[in-house]
């Protein structure tokens, strides 16, 4: 893959994941690097992997949920590099609990990460990226930004409101004739650590999840999730679907309208683990 060459790109959450291969792969292909994540373990993996391709990166430590941080960050990234091109926002947590029983602090924290992280991020980078003359917002919402299920309210709050909020940003940029192109990103189940990491109400065997996921819900790898997302971002596309059962479920919500829930609640009471 080529034609990011002389780009510049952060990476938020780019420790693991989906964000350490496109880090990895924007690499390859020839763009500068400016990643982050609270997890410096994973970031040292990622920036040995970056030396070891050659890459000319930049590494922080950067909490997504720190507003002030990252206004300051971006400026950073634009003195050090000169420009900033591609912004991917996809610091990302889960959390599993039904509404019911979750306290407020537990949706307050997946909100102030998958949606405040990238509202933080597309607000703090969006005035270098119009400068840049050739922009691109690129902001990871998820199959559950397309549909929901029982026991991911807050994650499907989340991921929905990323994308409105993209998809509000797209119309407008195209509006104002701004040079920033704007993709969301939905993928369905990417072999990465995100369940295993995720938090869960009390009483939730949240290992019986991750294992269920890993097992049966993640077919695709997060280096094919990567190349799939830069794809769309080199076509500047409007939105893209991670992986088969991305493609297939969007269809099957599309065909069903609303019944998809009932449909859902059921297959979840046949298989999926559920609080005691
Ligand atoms: N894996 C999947 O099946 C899947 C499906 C749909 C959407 N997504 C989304 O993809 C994105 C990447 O997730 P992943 O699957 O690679 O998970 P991951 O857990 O492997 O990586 C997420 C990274 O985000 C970092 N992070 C968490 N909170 C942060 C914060 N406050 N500030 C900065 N960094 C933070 C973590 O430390 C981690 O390194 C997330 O937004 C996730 O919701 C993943």
């Amino acid at each position: 893959m080529d034609g990011f060459a002389g780009k510049v790109a952060v990476v938020t959450g780019a420790g693991s994941g989906i964000g350490q291969a496109l880090a990895l792969e924007l690499a390859r292909s020839g763009a500068k690097v400016a990643i982050s994540d609270v997890n410096l373990e994973g970031l040292a993996e990622t920036e040995q992997q970056l030396k070891e391709i050659g890459a000319e990166f930049k590494t922080d430590r950067l909490d997504v949920t720190e507003r002030e941080a990252f206004l300051l960050y971006a400026d950073a990234v634009q003195d050090h590099f000169g420009k900033v091109n591609q912004i991917y926002n996809n610091a990302g947590i889960a959390f599993t609990g039904d509404v019911e029983v979750t306290p407020f602090k537990d949706i307050e924290r997946v909100m102030d990460v998958d949606y405040w992280g990238v509202v933080n991020g597309t607000k703090a980078f969006l005035p270098h990226l119009i400068a840049s003359g050739d922009g691109h917002v690129i902001n990871v919402s998820s199959l559950f930004g397309i549909f929901s299920v029982p026991g991911q309210a807050a994650y499907n709050s989340a991921k929905f409101a990323v994308r409105g909020f993209t998809e509000a940003l797209r119309q407008e940029m195209l509006l104002a004739r701004h040079p920033v192109a704007v993709t969301t990103v939905h993928p369905g189940g990417i072999k990465t650590a995100i369940v295993r990491n995720a938090t869960a109400v009390e009483g939730f065997d949240n290992a019986a999840l991750a294992k269920m996921f890993d097992t049966h819900l993640a077919r695709t790898s997060a280096p094919r999730a990567a190349h799939i997302i830069l794809s769309a971002v080199r076509k500047k596309r409007a939105r893209v679907l991670v992986g088969p059962d991305a493609k297939a479920m969007d269809v099957l919500v599309r065909l069903t309208g609303s019944a998809y829930q009932r449909l859902f609640a059921t297959v979840t009471r046949r298989l999926m683990p559920r609080p005691k």
